[in-house]
């Protein structure tokens, strides 16, 4: 009986043992074939991410112009900030900001493979996307939640970084979805303080809210 337990526990620990070997080398093998922004990029735009983004619908919803400025901060591999830069034309410009100088590269590349003369990519600080110039919009996706003092960032977006009538789009994971999300509630009302209103409320995506924000005049 002693000896069936003895065995059945040395069978468990092997097998656990052989399972992290396998991961550790599915990463290794993943780090030979692919760089670690692909990865990140993977990871943030993981396959069958079209189905719920409904990205064609999200861009077709800012109504950009040919001419237009837009700032993508968080924009990671450029999901969203491609998919701008077929809207605005030549003479407009997409800014890609993000705090990671790598993913800024691989942009940057695709960019300039795809032929993509209006993307820019710009080195974010944490609290300030760096942009050099104001927008018309101010768009960020999934990145919502990794600001820290959002109150005060939106407050400095909305005092040097918005062209007059500039307005900027949040999209973000709705908590019964992920930890990595932010709740709608608190986004409005973080919005509110820093001196935005609340001026389009999207709730049609399966898995995030998309939030469309305007500077509040009274708060000038
Ligand atoms: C989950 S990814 C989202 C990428 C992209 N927006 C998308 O929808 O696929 C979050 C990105 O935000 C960036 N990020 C995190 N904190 C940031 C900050 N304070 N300013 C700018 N970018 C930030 C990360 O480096 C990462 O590329």
């Amino acid at each position: 009986m002693q000896d069936e337990q003895a065995s059945k526990a040395t069978s468990r620990r092997w097998t656990r043992f052989l399972g992290i070997g396998a991961g550790v080398i599915a990463i290794a093998a993943a780090l030979l074939f692919f760089s670690l922004p692909e990865l990140k990029r993977a990871m943030y735009e993981p396959g069958g991410r079209d189905g719920w983004q409904q990205p064609v619908r999200v861009v077709d919803t800012l109504a950009l112009a040919q001419g237009q400025r837009i700032a993508d901060l968080g924009s990671g591999g450029g999901y969203f900030s491609f998919r701008f830069a077929g809207r605005i034309g030549e003479r407009g410009v997409v800014y890609a900001t993000d705090v990671d100088a790598d993913m800024n590269e691989l942009v940057m590349n695709d960019a300039t493979e795809r032929g993509l003369r209006n993307v820019a990519t710009v080195l974010a600080a944490l609290d300030d996307p760096r942009l050099p110039e104001p927008v018309d919009w101010f768009f960020t996706s999934n990145t919502y939640h990794h600001l820290d003092d959002r109150v005060a960032y939106f407050a400095r977006v909305r005092e040097k970084y918005l062209l007059p009538g500039g307005r900027v789009a949040i999209i973000d994971f709705k908590p019964e979805i992920t930890k990595h999300s932010t709740d709608r509630g608190v986004i409005v009302e973080e919005m509110t303080a820093a001196g935005f209103e609340l001026t389009g409320d999207h709730d049609w995506l399966e898995r995030q809210w998309f939030g469309v924000f305007t500077p509040n005049p009274a708060e000038r």
